[in-house]
């Protein structure tokens, strides 16, 4: 039985034709106290509710009654109905449990295909027990992880844009890729598309693709990111270091959904969930004028923030047992214990570049030392002669080193002495972001 509850007589009225000419029963209540009573009684098998009673324009009843049916039946799928142009209250009703959205006024048969789909989601996760969520290899328990994940979950079904933010080595990209595989997208790609690393004269070509003589140097047909993605997830990382250019035509793919291949007139259309991350503050630069605010609504239906990881220290010890098992079943060595005292001793350190250089510290202790025990000793002297090697590090030039080559060596030397914060490396080599991760990928050199 699907449980309606709409304020609206006309509404309700009609829903309940729609429904039962597709076959489902139905069930009509015009308030929240006895939509309570039905779902104290009953349990409806799906609930369409609207979000917006006359008595709150705000949308806080609705909301108070998602979140009390979802303490009576968490397993219930909820899909909300609100007024166009509350997409806010949509999204915080998808934070406190909802499985989908539609805004009023519907379309029959996109309503009817978000029910169906609701309904077998839910049944499929009551016949195996259990929600099924894939952790992708997200190691950590303090509560703003769990929080984090727990909105994963909630949102991985929907097709909400999600904006990612944190510093550097937060595990921004884990996320993403867990949102994917996650998603009911998890069984078409998942494309990458690093928006610092693109020049501004190759952006359309790499996104939207070109045909063969569409300009100089294009010698033969290329396919887009956005052609790659199809029917799967875009990821956009780095996007605060899109120039205003390039946001323009970003902009334009995300409001349409078409786009056009350069060289070819046609207009095609692309079915893509966006996800993004970036570890500028956009609200700052939407407040300066650097990015455009129109694309910053339309990436950022939900927002994620990975908090740095010394802001919680819980996940240290389950993240540095995880580094190490995996490194010791690589190199197949037994497995290596760590003291208490290490731990205590890592919880204290900034960790700037954060998991990333948690993840590097514990493989190069691992690796100079011979013991079967670490203690925070062995931490220490690898984590000071990494900060040291910060002032010195001039390499010595030889006759037939290339220009190149000494490139090279600096990029690769500054990765590793800031533990691949990439805003740290740039600003250490006197580079913008952009043009760093264009030389990398000139020399072929990884984060
Ligand atoms: N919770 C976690 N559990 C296990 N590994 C993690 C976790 N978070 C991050 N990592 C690891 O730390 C490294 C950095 O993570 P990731 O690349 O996702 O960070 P990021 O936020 O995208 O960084 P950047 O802004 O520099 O691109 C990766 O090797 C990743 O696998
Ligand atoms: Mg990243």
């Amino acid at each position: 039985m699907i449980l309606v509850i709409d304020d609206d007589i006309a509404i309700r009225t009609s829903l309940s034709l729609v429904l039962k000419r597709a076959g489902y029963e139905v069930q009509t209540v015009s308030s929240p106290a006895e939509a309570m009573t039905v779902v104290r009684e009953t349990a409806p098998t799906l609930i369409l509710m609207d979000m917006n009673f006359s008595l709150s324009t705000d949308g806080a009843e609705g909301l108070t009654l998602l979140k009390q049916v979802k303490i009576f039946r968490p397993q219930v799928p909820v899909i909300l109905m609100t007024a166009w142009g509350s997409i806010q209250l949509a999204v915080e009703g998808i934070k406190a449990g909802a499985t989908d959205f539609v805004t009023k006024p519907w379309d029959n048969l996109s309503l009817l295909q978000s029910i169906s789909t609701a309904i077998k989601l839910s049944q499929e996760s009551t016949a195996t027990g259990s929600d099924e969520f894939d952790r992708c290899g997200i190691v950590g328990q303090s509560p703003q992880l769990i929080s984090v994940l727990e909105t994963v979950r909630r949102i991985a079904r929907t097709d909400a844009s999600v904006l990612i933010t944190g510093e550097s080595g937060t595990g921004k990209e884990l996320i993403a890729e867990a949102i994917h595989r996650n998603s009911c997208r998890n069984n078409k790609s998942f494309v990458k598309v690093n928006l610092g690393g693109i020049s501004q004269s190759l952006f359309e070509s790499e996104m939207f693709g070109h045909r063969k003589g569409a300009f100089t140097g294009a010698v033969s047909d290329r396919q887009g990111r956005f052609e790659l993605a199809d029917k799967g997830t875009i990821f956009l990382d780095e996007i605060g270091d899109l120039d205003k250019n390039c946001q323009v035509k970003l902009l334009r793919v995300l409001q349409d959904r078409t786009y056009e291949v350069l060289g070819d007139s046609h207009q095609r259309r692309t079915d893509v969930r966006v996800v993004s991350a970036t570890n500028a503050n956009l609200n700052s630069m939407v407040a300066d004028g650097t990015f455009r605010e129109d694309l910053f609504y339309r990436i950022n239906l939900i927002t994620l923030h990975l908090p740095p990881l010394r802001e919680r220290p819980d996940d240290i010890p389950l993240l540095v047992n995880h580094f190490i098992e995996k490194a010791c079943k690589q190199n197949a060595m037994p497995i290596v214990k760590v003291d208490d005292s290490a731990i205590n001793y890592l919880k204290g350190l900034p960790f700037t570049g954060n998991i990333r250089e948690l993840k590097n510290l514990v493989e190069r202790t691992l690796l100079v030392s011979d013991n079967s025990r670490l203690t925070a000793d062995d931490f220490r002297r690898q984590y000071n002669s990494n900060q040291s090697s910060s002032d010195e590090d001039v390499q010595p030039i030889f006759e037939g080193t290339t220009l190149d080559d000494m490139e090279r060596q600096m990029i690769v030397g500054a990765i590793a002495r800031y533990n691949g914060n990439m805003t740290q490396v740039a600003a250490s080599l006197g580079l913008s972001r952009g043009a760093l991760y264009r030389r990398m990928e000139k020399y072929g050199i990884k984060q």
